[in-house]
This record gives structure tokens, C-alpha cells and sequence, in this order.
């Protein structure tokens, strides 16, 4: 553990990015998932990075998150990428499939985490002061998705383009994009499929869901939306606004209803994405079916049926947990793929901190501390990749990932 904290703070100073951007005035402080393939800040990685330094440098945390939040915009959208340093990588940012907002910012949501980071590093030190600051472009945040990305008012918010889930090249989506083999020539030009015709109505959402190409109600991004609008609800009593919290604590109400109701097939136990304007469930069985398990509020039932598939050692109980598509599933590939194509079947340390964290709230701690103690094992045997084959342990990926050291913060928090 002591051994773990020291390879993270190390990994965290070679991975801190710092400077003036000069295009917006400010300067810049974040932890950048990995030098080599992602030099930038990312939304979710940021919130995760956040999280992490929680453990040895809370005035970093809080760099973290206002570096996140200065490129905040009007309607409320903190971009998925913020490309910082933008002129020093010309070459790498020739290979990336992005839509902009502007040249230093991207026109993508990722899974919205930003509430939980907040949470987490307020109650570790960071203070309400700090709680009070950053709550304004917090709060847009999380309106903005209610207002922009939830126009049939199901409670339920949607994706655009498969990446806005974070979980880029997921086979959850090959059928409904119309990927029959999986290249990376193939999924990016299905990227395209989806992603130009927003160019010619000028990414204006409404137009954009007009089009109806890639609409997903996805169970990963809403469980976390839900969570994140309860964990708000939270800030808002402690900074003394009991009326504000209120509603935000309906919000996540409403989202927990619509996900079992609209996603949950009990014929299966396993909760779908929906997709497209006829809410078609997507039937590919992967680690999001799963993710509702963080819920505190999900029938007892329902948590067992989750934790079952977990446990069955055709699905999800590979030596290395969790992978990330089901071992039954013909998409489910553990290796490296070509192209670096991400979430097709290896191990995720982020995806593992989520669901153990679920196990641990359904009472499930047996379960939760395996795939902890999986997960600190694949670090030391591999170090910190950005994702792991679920049967032999080995790491791929980009070297000194960042997100990975959760893996401390899995450890660290449990007192059992
Ligand atoms: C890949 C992942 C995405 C992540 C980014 C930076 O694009 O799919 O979730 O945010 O890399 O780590």
C-alpha cells in the first residue's frame, strides 16, 4: 500500500501538466491521462485524476478541478477534452476523430463524474469553501444536461456520438452504427457516419437529435448522472440550500426510475441502452448491464441478479475482473487490438473502482475486495496501462495511464 501510494505520486508528477495557455488567459495545472498517446486534459480522466490526488496533494485536486471548470462555456458544456497545449502536438492531433467547439475545445460531454470529484475532495480537505467556488459552473453543468441532452423528458439523458460515453469503440454499438468487422478504419468511418452530418446543421443539439443517427440513452453515462445528481443534492444541503437540493435529489430520483423501468430486462437481469428515437434496448452484454449495482437505491433483487453475472464464470469472472464485454459475447476480444480500438473486452481499473464500489453498497464486500485486489494486482504485475487482457494479466495501452491509480483509491477508502 505504502509502495502503491509512492508509484502513484510518482506517476502523478511526470504525468502534471503546468503552464500559461495564452489562448485563454489562464494558466493550467492537471494530470494528463498519459504523456505519450494523451497529452491533454479529459473530462472523466480529469475527475478520476482528481480523486486520485485526494491521497497525497489536495491542493492539486483542487488545480485539477478548476482547470477542468475555467473553459466552462455559457450554455453550461465543459467540453470533453481541453487541448491545453494544442500547438505542441500538431501531429498527434492529426490522428484523433474529434468534433470542436473551438480549436482548444472539444463539442462533447463524457460520463458526468464532475459532482462526485467535487464531493470527494471537499469531504478529504478540500473544504466547502471550495465547494462554494466551483458549485455555479457545477450546477450549469448538470442543467445543461437536463435542458440540452434530455429533450423527450424521460429523466434520462442521451449521447450524440459514441464517444460522449467515454467508452469509445464499445461493441455495444456496432450494430446500431452498422460496424460489421472491427478495424479501426471501419469504426472511424462509422464515427464519421455520425459525426458530419452535426457539422451541417452546426452542432446545434436540437437539429443534431433531429437528424436521429446516434441517439443512446446509455445505462453507464445515466447511472453515473443519477449518482452524480444525488451527490449534489448532498453539496447543496451542507453549503445550506435544503430548496435547491431538493430538486436536484428529484432529478436523480427520476433518472433511478427511468433506468428501471425503460432499461432493466428481467428476462436477462441485465440492464440496455436504448437507442435511437425508438428506444431500442442495445442487447450486447458488457460491464455498462451492470452498472446500475452503484444505485443505493436498486431492489435487492435486482443487485443479487447483477452480482450473479458477475460471479459466473462463463460471463464476467475472468482471473482478471472485470472484463469489459462478456467472455460469451463473439465481439468479446481481450487483447490488444489494432489501432488501439478501447472497451472491447480487456480489464479497466476505472471500471473496476465503479462496480466494486457498487458490490460494497449491495453488501456484496466479498465480491467488491476480489476485483480490488485483482485490480491492485494487475498494477504491480503490469504497472499502470491503460487497459489489461482479463485472462493473462497483461498490460496494453498507453504506458503510465493515469485513471489506473485508482487502484489507491480502492484500498485506501475500505476499512474492512
Ligand atoms: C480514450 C477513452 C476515453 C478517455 C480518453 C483519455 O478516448 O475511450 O474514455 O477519456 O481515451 O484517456
Amino acid at each position: 500500500m505504502k509502495d502503491l501510494a509512492a508509484r502513484v505520486a510518482e506517476l502523478y508528477r511526470r504525468n502534471r501538466q503546468t503552464g500559461h495557455a495564452a489562448w485563454c488567459g489562464t494558466d493550467y495545472d492537471f494530470v494528463c491521462p498519459s504523456e505519450g498517446t494523451y497529452p491533454f486534459q479529459w473530462f472523466w480522466d480529469s475527475c478520476f485524476h482528481a480523486i486520485v490526488l485526494t491521497h497525497f496533494d489536495i491542493e492539486r485536486a483542487k488545480s485539477e478541478l478548476r482547470s477542468l471548470l475555467v473553459n466552462a462555456q455559457p450554455d453550461g458544456l465543459v467540453p470533453h477534452v481541453t487541448f491545453w497545449q494544442r500547438e505542441k502536438y500538431q501531429e498527434m492531433l492529426s490522428t484523433y476523430a474529434i468534433a470542436y467547439r473551438s480549436p482548444y475545445l472539444s463539442d462533447c460531454m463524457q460520463p458526468p463524474l464532475l459532482a462526485e470529484a467535487l464531493a470527494t475532495v471537499v469531504e478529504r480537505g478540500g473544504g466547502l469553501a471550495f465547494a462554494r467556488e466551483l458549485m455555479p459552473a457545477v450546477r450549469r453543468y448538470y442543467d445543461w444536461l437536463d435542458r440540452v441532452r434530455d429533450p423527450d423528458r424521460d429523466g434520462l439523458v442521451a449521447v450524440l456520438q459514441p464517444d460522449e460515453t467515454g467508452l469509445d469503440h464499445t461493441p455495444k454499438f456496432d450494430g446500431y452504427l452498422g460496424v460489421a468487422t472491427c478495424t479501426h478504419a471501419e469504426l472511424t468511418s462509422a464515427w464519421h457516419r455520425v459525426a458530419d452530418p452535426y457539422a451541417e446543421v452546426g452542432r446545434d443539439p436540437a437539429r443534431m437529435f433531429a437528424l436521429d443517427r446516434f441517439i443512446v440513452e446509455d445505462v453507464m453515462v445515466n447511472t453515473i448522472y443519477g449518482e452524480n445528481l444525488r451527490v449534489l443534492a448532498g453539496l447543496l444541503d451542507d453549503l445550506g440550500d435544503p430548496s435547491t437540493a431538493a430538486d436536484y435529489r428529484l432529478r436523480a430520483q427520476e433518472t433511478t426510475a427511468a433506468l428501471l423501468s425503460r432499461c432493466f430486462d428481467p428476462a436477462r437481469g441485465l440492464f440496455f441502452d436504448l437507442a435511437g428515437s425508438a428506444e431500442k434496448h442495445l442487447e450486447t452484454s458488457t460491464f455498462t448491464c451492470l452498472f446500475p449495482l452503484l444505485l443505493p437505491e436498486l431492489p435487492a433483487e435486482i443487485a443479487a441478479s447483477l452480482a450473479a453475472h458477475l460471479e459466473d464464470p462463463r460471463a464476467f469472472a475472468a482471473r482478471f475482473p472485470v472484463p469489459t464485454v462478456a467472455m460469451t459475447e463473439p465481439s468479446f476480444c481481450p487483447d490488444r487490438l489494432p489501432g488501439s480500438l478501447v472497451f472491447r473486452g480487456t480489464t479497466w481499473i476505472n471500471v473496476n473502482w465503479y462496480l466494486a464500489r457498487g458490490l460494497r453498497r449491495h453488501g456484496r464486500t466479498d465480491l467488491a475486495r476480489h476485483i480490488e485486489d485483482r485490480s491492485v494486482e494487475l498494477i504491480e504485475r503490469a504497472g499502470f496501462r491503460e487497459y489489461y487482457n482479463p485472462h493473462s494479466g497483461e498490460g496494453h495501452g498507453a504506458e503510465g495511464f493515469s485513471w489506473s491509480a485508482l487502484a489507491l483509491d480502492m484500498i485506501a477508502a475500505r476499512g474492512d
